[in-house]
């Protein structure tokens, strides 16, 4: 999005599965570099390990982190967000920007415990931004701009796709392309064992469903056809695929998928509450 990282610190406060993901992927493609970054987590011994893991200084002091930082990457718990900012307050000026990853934390809410008009982003990526393949959606909060959006969309961009949405939309980005993976990789492991069950060794089945899964949505982002009308394709009339579309439509399919995300949508709005 044409916004240069280069140069700035980045501090990343929470580095646990998502944390970590974000950070070895960010410094593996070089838009971080281990002088410029800086990490916490809880606990001391996984700091020690982190800190050998990852090549950069891992502590557990949030308030001793972020002095230098021009971005805070807040990827704490939602229950914990409240609590880490209160303690980094101190610490924080109005040149930083703090982007936080927490599902269901508010931007409003973030500025409340900040107590002074300090540039907070919002952003849902998901586990695929490890090999660069992630999704990540951003929103702003009240004292953010469009440059402290860009520096947001400059990060996850190097990571997968970024898109920026209203904060009203977050939870929904939440049901579906954060926890949309794990959705993802049951549908993965069902088309293999059904590969197994029509008698195709495991390792042939997975690779088969995996590489489809791919190709379709591949398909799907470079046409931007609608699914609809490239399901038609594959659909020969009296063939094989109609067949098998009449067993998901009976197995309910469909529907369990809009529910499972309508599910993860509700959870989320929750979560900073417990
Ligand atoms: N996982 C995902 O796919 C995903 C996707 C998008 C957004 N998110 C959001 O990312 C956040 C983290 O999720 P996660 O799955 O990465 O959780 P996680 O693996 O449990 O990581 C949480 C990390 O926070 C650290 N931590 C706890 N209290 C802390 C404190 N006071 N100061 C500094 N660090 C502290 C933990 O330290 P220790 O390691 O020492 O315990 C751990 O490293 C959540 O808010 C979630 O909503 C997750």
């Amino acid at each position: 999005m044409g916004f240069d990282l280069s140069g700035k610190r980045v501090a990343v406060l929470g580095t646990g599965k998502i944390g970590s993901i974000l950070l070895k992927a960010l410094l593996e493609k070089g838009q971080l570099t281990p002088q410029s970054t800086f990490a916490t987590v809880q606990h001391e011994e996984r700091a020690r390990a982190l800190t050998e893991k990852l090549g950069i200084p891992v502590g557990t002091d949030n308030l001793a982190a972020v002095p230098d930082a021009d971005i805070i990457l807040v990827c704490v718990k939602p229950q914990v967000v409240q609590e880490v900012i209160e303690q980094i307050r101190p610490n924080i000026s109005k040149k930083q920007l703090i982007i936080s990853v927490a599902a269901s934390v508010h931007t409003s809410q973030i500025e409340r415990a900040l107590a002074s008009e300090i540039a907070v982003v919002r952003a849902m990526p998901n586990t695929p931004c490890a090999l660069g393949c992630g999704m990540t959606a951003v929103c702003k909060g009240k004292f953010a701009d469009t440059a402290h959006v860009a520096a947001a969309c400059a990060l996850f961009d190097v990571v997968g796709k970024t898109v920026v949405v209203d904060e009203k939309h977050m939870d929904a980005v939440t049901g579906l392309s954060a926890s949309g993976p794990a959705f993802i990789y049951i549908i993965l492991e069902s088309l293999a064992e059904a590969g197994v069950k029509v008698g195709l060794p495991r390792d042939i089945a997975t690779l088969l469903a995996a590489q489809t899964t791919l190709g379709a949505a591949t398909v799907v982002l470079e046409t931007g056809d609608h699914p609809a009308l490239l399901k038609d394709a594959v659909t020969t009339p009296a063939g094989c695929t109609i067949d098998g579309i009449m067993e998901l439509e009976e197995g309910k399919l469909r529907v369990t998928l809009i529910k499972a995300v309508v599910k993860a949508a509700q959870r989320a709005k929750e979560l900073a509450n417990g």
